[in-house]
This record gives C-alpha cells, structure tokens and sequence, in this order.
C-alpha cells in the first residue's frame, strides 16, 4: 500500500518540507497534513530557486495535479489558509473537525508566556496551545461550524465556553474581541473556506482503497511531541507516525521517513544536551541561515546526538532516514562532532570538507567525512539513510534507488 509518512524526527526545522515537494513531484498524490498549524514553517526553494514558507496548508499545494489535505486534528488560523491558498496550484480540502485558532487564542498565547518571564516556554504565539486546550475540552469551533452564524453562535455559547476564556484573559489584563466580533470575524471567511470543507477521513480512507499514493507530511519534530516531548517545552500536538494513526485511522505504512540535519536545532526553551559553544553556534547559524522561518528567531545549534535520533526513530516509527544539510556542516568546520553515548558523554571528531557536494550524484562519491558519518547514522539508529540533502535547490538531494 502506497501510504509514506514525513515526521521530523528532532525539534523541528529539518527540511521536511524539501522531502515533501521532492517525493510530491514524482507521483500524482494526495498529501496531507496532520498535525499542528500556522506554527510550522516548511521552506521549498522551487526550479525557480524562488523561496517559499508553507505554514498550515501541505507543501504539495506548489505543485500541479495533487489533493491537499487539511487533517481533523489540526488548528487553523483562516487568515494563513486564505494567504496560502493565493498560492495553491492545486485543490485543497480542509476538514470539517479541523479546529479554528480565534483571535483570543493567540492573546491567550502570548499572555501565559510573558506572565512565565524567564520561564516562557518559547512558543510561536500562534495561539496553538489554547487552542489544542479546546479541541480536546470538545468546544472548539471547527471548520463544520463556519457552515452558519447559527452554528458558530451555539459552539462559542455552549457552557458559557467564550465568557469564560473572556474572564481568563481578562485574569491576563488582555483585551480581547467581544462574541459578536469574534462571530463577525468567523463570517468573513465563511465564503471562502467552507466550500472547501469535507470530511477528509472518508477521502484519505477511499484514496488508500483505490491503492491512490498517499503522503502525510509531518510537522514540528518528534522531540517537541506533545507526549515524547519534555513538558514545558513542547508543541501540543502528536508529531510522529502515532499522529497520523489516531487522526486518521490509517495504520499501515509503506515507510515512515524520518527527516533530520546533520546537526540538531531547536528555536525557544528547553534542554539540549550536544549544544555547541556560543562561537561554534555563531557560525553554524551563519552558514545554515538557522534562524526561523515562521519567528524569525535564532535557532540554538548542537551537534548531532545520535542516541536522542535513535529514540525518535524508536518512538516516531521511523523506518528510514533523509539527512539534510549535510553540505553546511561539511564546509563549516574542519572537524565536526557527533554525540554516539550519553553517561557518559561520548562524541566522535569527523573531518568536514571544503569542495561543493551539492552536485555528486551517489553516495559513494560524498567526501570521506560525509561517509563517516552517514555509516554511523545508519550503525546507531538501526535505520537506512535513504535521503541526503546536499544543497538547497529542490534537487540537491541524494535519493538511495529502491
Ligand atoms: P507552539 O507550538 O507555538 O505552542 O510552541 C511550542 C514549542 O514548539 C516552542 O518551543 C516552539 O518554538 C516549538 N515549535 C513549534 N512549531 C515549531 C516548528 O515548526 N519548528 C520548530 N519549533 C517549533
């Protein structure tokens, strides 16, 4: 069965986006995400070289003749889809469960972070958590609502749910839109999102019956789970394979590609156990453009920790690998580290290169370096790299043959 799986398999910002427009441009498909919202970032380079950030819709939308799907367990800012959709070339259908991020939301967001000072967890501001907060209270709007001022009245009425988040925000001293503004606000999108809405289960169900090639594109990154993540510093949604299964119902794979760079990023709190020293982190920031796509913040930088790749893999359902950016390490340092034990701390030193590999077709002819280190990829994940990303440009990309 032709079903695949892209999940980041550290804290997010490992290319998945490139692996998705790579593996979307070959085969007619349906690509649809399935977890999160306008917090990812997906950046694609298109033949062009033209840079593209995809948030909430799935990358495939910048291609022709794909389905894009919006999942039921996402939450979605209608201002983003209405901005991407500007841009789709091909159709997208959002789900009618999918959950609506409201203004309040995002003011919800942004006060529980200052009011933690120095203890903010880092998120996005996108109003993300509170939202998820409702989904699973089972009182969100969801895009099935916008189907009527009716209905949107009685979801946002129902046990006095917006009074409430009104009188919490007010807790906060934030100032938020009134029921009917937050109403008016839903109605202006209702023409251009509801007749998009479906329900998008029955349609992947159908797609994967009719052998149709079905990819989910993952995102945010296993160490950032909301359930393998370490609290407070995580999304709130499932970023792995177990996402896709308990929000689809769909169980069985053709493979679960895990994406990752050839060193770690994380953007906001929490630990990272192989950060690099501040003037390593300098310029490995520089060389790799490692700030974010959708913040514009700086992502801390930390070599490669291939015990935490192992159980990401473990616990994601990885079966295989794509390893990006393997030029910018390569070409950064004379001599890179990879963390291969934690307790204790263990790191191999791995000479980098100076040559250009965005053009070397096989693996074999990447520089000694490079070889090191995907061999020991492969050695301490148990996972074939089946990918290795060589270069910015759609096609900088090394794909094993099947
Ligand atoms: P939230 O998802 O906005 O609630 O943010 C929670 C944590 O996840 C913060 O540390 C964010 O920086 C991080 N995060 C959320 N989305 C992404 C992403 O797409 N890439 C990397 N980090 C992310």
């Amino acid at each position: 069965m032709p079903v695949q799986v892209v999940v980041g398999a550290q804290w997010g910002d490992e290319g998945k986006g490139k692996t998705v427009d790579s593996l979307a441009s070959k085969e007619r498909m349906m690509v649809v995400r399935y977890n999160g919202g306008g917090n990812a970032g997906h950046t694609i380079h298109d033949d062009y070289g033209q840079k593209h950030v995809v948030r909430l819709l799935p990358c495939g939308i910048l291609h022709h003749g794909k389905t894009n799907i919006v999942g039921p367990y996402m939450v979605c800012d209608p201002d983003v889809i209405v901005a991407e959709l500007k841009i789709a070339k091909s159709d997208v259908f959002l789900d009618h469960r999918a959950a609506i991020v409201l203004p309040m939301h995002k003011l919800l967001d942004g006060a529980r972070e200052a009011s933690c000072g120095d203890g903010a967890i880092g998120t996005t501001k996108r109003g993300i958590g509170p939202c998820y907060e409702d989904l699973v209270a089972r009182r969100a709007v969801r895009l099935g609502h916008l189907r009527s001022e009716d209905d949107l009245k009685a979801v946002l009425t129902k046990g006095r749910y917006y009074q409430e988040r009104l009188s919490t925000l007010r807790f906060h001293k934030a100032k938020a839109p009134s029921l009917d503004q937050t109403i008016a606000w839903l109605m202006s999108f209702r023409d251009a999102l509801y007749p998009l809405v479906r329900d998008t289960v029955e349609m992947v169900h159908e797609a994967v019956r009719r052998d149709q090639h079905v990819l989910f594109e993952g995102a945010q990154g296993i160490e950032i789970d909301v359930n393998f993540g370490e609290q407070p510093y995580q999304t709130s949604s499932p970023c792995g394979a177990g996402g896709v299964a308990m929000s689809f119902g769909v169980f069985n794979f053709k493979r679960v590609i895990g994406v990752a760079k050839a060193y770690g990023t994380r953007v906001g709190g929490g630990e990272l156990p192989t950060a690099m020293s501040t003037k390593e982190d300098k310029r490995l920031r520089e060389a790799g453009s490692e700030v974010g796509a959708t913040t514009g913040r700086n992502r801390r930088c930390a070599w490669l920790d291939l015990p935490r790749l192992k159980r990401a893999c473990d616990v994601g359902g990885v079966t295989e690998l794509v390893i990006n950016k393997l030029d910018v390490l390569g070409k950064t340092f004379p001599e890179f580290r990879v963390c291969v034990g934690h307790a204790p701390e263990e790191y191999v030193s791995i000479a980098g290169w100076k040559q250009e590999i965005s053009s070397i077709p096989m693996r074999e002819r990447l520089p000694t370096g490079a070889r090191i280190l995907l061999d020991l990829v492969e050695s301490q994940t148990g996972r074939p790299v089946v990918g290795i990303g060589t270069g910015p440009r759609r096609q900088d990309v090394i794909w094993k043959r099947d």
